[in-house]
C-alpha cells in the first residue's frame, strides 16, 4: 500500500480527436491509444466530428474493443472548423489533463503518457509536442511547399507574439496536452474564438499559461486518407493571426490605421478614372472617397471585427460610411480652429487634426458600428435562470 501512495498517480486524461472524414484511421488510432496508455491511467477519448462519411459509425464499432470510454460529438454545423471542434471537446472534458491529437496518426499516440508526465514533472499547464524541439522532426510533412509554409508561418507567429509564445518552438503543432484548469479559469473556454487549424496558438495567446513544456516528436506520415488543409485554411490562419493580435484596443487601432492607409489605393484609382472620364475633380473627390470607404469596410469586417458583426450589413455599412465622411467634414473646421484661434502653423495643425479625427473615427467605429454584445453576462444570467427554473 505504502509504495502506491509514494508514487503520485498520474491525473486522468481526456484525449480529444477532431475528425473530418477519417474512417480509414480511427480504428487504428483507438487501437494504438489502447496500447499506449497504461491501464492505471483513467482515460477517455472524445471525437469531435464534422464528417460527411461514416467516421462516427466506424468509431462506435471500434469503441467496443476499447477498455476506456469513447464518445463522438457529431456537429451538424462545423463552426470554427478544426479549432472550433477542439474547443467543443475541451468544454465536454472533465478530467485534469486534456490531450489534443489528430485522427490520422501523424501524431504518435505512444507520446500521450509522455506529454502528461512532462506536465506533471515540470508543473507546466501546457505541454507541446514539437517538431522543432531538439530531437523532433517533421518527416511526415509532405513536400517542400508545405515545409516552407510551415516554417514561414511559425516565424511570423513567433514574431507577432514573442512573449506569449516564449518556450514554444512549434506553435503550429496540433498535438499538445493542457491542464483543464488553464481553460476553465474565469470562463476562459468562452473567450476562445478559434478559426481554423491553429488552435494551439489560440490557447497559448489567450490563456497565457504560466509554464510551458515541450516534448520533441517526429511528425509521421498519414496512415490513410488525405490532408484536409487547403489554401483557404492559409487565409483563415492569417485572419486568425490578425484577430489574436488585435484583441487589445491599441493594436486594433493600429490595424485600423493600416487598413485605412491601404484605402488610399482604391480612392486614388477611382479619382483617376472619374476625372479621366470627364468628371469635375471636386465631385470626383467625394465619389472616389466612397471607394476607399467601401474597401476599408470590407477589410475591417473580415479582419478586425469578425466576431462583432451584429445586425444587418447594410446598416453597419451606412454607419461606417457616415463616420468616414463626417471625418472629412470635421477636419477642415478643426484645422481652421487650430490655425485661426490657437495660432498653430498649418502643417502641425493638419497633423493634429488628422490624428484626432482618426482616433475619433476609430472610437466611433468601435462604439457605434461594432457594438460589443456582452455574451459573458448573458450566459451567466441564462445559467442562473436555468438553474432557478430547475428548482
Ligand atoms: N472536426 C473537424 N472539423 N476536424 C477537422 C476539420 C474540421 O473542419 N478539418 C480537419 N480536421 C481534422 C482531421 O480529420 C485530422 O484529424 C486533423 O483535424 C488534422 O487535419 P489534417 O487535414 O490531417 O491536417 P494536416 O495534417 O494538414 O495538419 C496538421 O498538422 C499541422 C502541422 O503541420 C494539423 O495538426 C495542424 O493543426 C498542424 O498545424
Ligand atoms: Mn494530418
Amino acid at each position: 500500500m505504502d509504495d502506491l501512495t509514494a508514487v503520485p498517480e498520474p491525473g486522468a486524461v481526456t484525449v480529444i480527436v477532431p475528425s473530418f472524414n477519417e474512417s480509414g484511421n480511427v480504428r487504428e488510432l483507438l487501437h494504438r491509444i489502447t496500447e499506449s496508455v497504461p491501464s492505471r491511467v483513467p482515460c477517455e477519448v472524445i471525437f469531435v466530428d464534422d464528417s460527411t462519411d461514416d467516421t462516427p459509425d466506424v468509431v462506435a464499432k471500434a469503441a467496443q474493443d476499447c477498455p476506456f470510454p469513447v464518445s463522438v460529438i457529431h456537429r451538424e454545423v462545423p463552426v470554427g472548423g478544426l479549432g472550433g471542434a477542439v474547443v467543443e471537446g475541451i468544454k465536454a472534458a472533465a478530467s485534469e489533463w486534456i490531450v489534443v491529437m489528430d485522427a490520422d496518426l501523424q501524431h504518435p499516440p505512444s507520446l500521450v503518457p509522455e506529454l502528461i508526465a512532462a506536465g506533471e514533472s515540470t508543473g507546466a499547464d501546457l505541454v507541446v509536442a514539437s517538431r522543432y524541439a531538439k530531437g523532433g522532426s517533421r518527416a511526415g510533412l509532405a513536400g517542400g511547399y508545405r515545409v516552407a509554409v510551415s516554417r514561414a508561418s511559425t516565424w511570423l507567429t513567433k514574431a507577432l507574439f514573442p512573449r506569449a509564445l516564449r518556450g514554444i518552438s512549434d506553435p503550429m503543432s496540433g498535438f499538445f496536452a493542457l491542464r483543464r484548469s488553464l481553460v476553465v479559469a474565469e470562463g476562459m473556454a468562452q473567450e476562445l474564438r478559434p478559426l481554423g487549424y491553429k488552435i494551439l496558438m489560440e490557447l497559448a495567446v489567450r490563456c497565457e499559461p504560466q509554464k510551458v513544456a515541450e516534448v520533441p516528436f517526429t511528425f509521421q506520415d498519414r496512415f490513410a486518407g488525405e490532408s484536409k488543409s487547403t489554401a483557404r485554411e492559409g487565409l483563415r490562419f492569417l485572419r486568425h493571426l490578425v484577430e489574436l493580435r488585435t484583441a487589445r484596443p491599441l493594436w486594433r487601432m493600429l490595424a485600423f490605421g493600416l487598413i485605412g492607409l491601404t484605402g488610399f489605393a482604391p480612392n486614388l484609382l477611382a479619382l483617376y478614372g472619374l476625372t479621366a472620364a470627364g468628371m469635375h475633380y471636386l465631385p470626383a473627390e467625394i465619389v472616389a472617397n466612397q471607394f476607399g470607404v467601401a474597401w476599408n469596410f470590407l477589410l475591417i469586417e473580415v479582419l478586425l471585427f469578425r466576431t462583432r458583426r451584429h445586425g444587418r450589413t447594410a446598416s453597419r455599412l451606412a454607419r461606417f460610411a457616415l463616420l468616414a465622411n463626417a471625418d472629412l467634414v470635421l477636419r477642415i473646421p478643426l484645422i481652421a480652429l487650430l490655425v485661426g484661434t490657437w495660432e498653430m502653423d498649418v502643417l502641425p495643425a493638419t497633423t493634429v487634426a488628422l490624428l484626432l479625427t482618426f482616433v475619433l473615427r476609430f472610437a466611433g467605429t468601435e462604439a457605434l458600428v461594432y457594438t460589443r454584445k456582452r455574451t459573458g453576462y448573458t450566459r451567466k444570467r441564462t445559467n442562473r435562470a436555468a438553474r432557478q427554473g430547475e428548482q
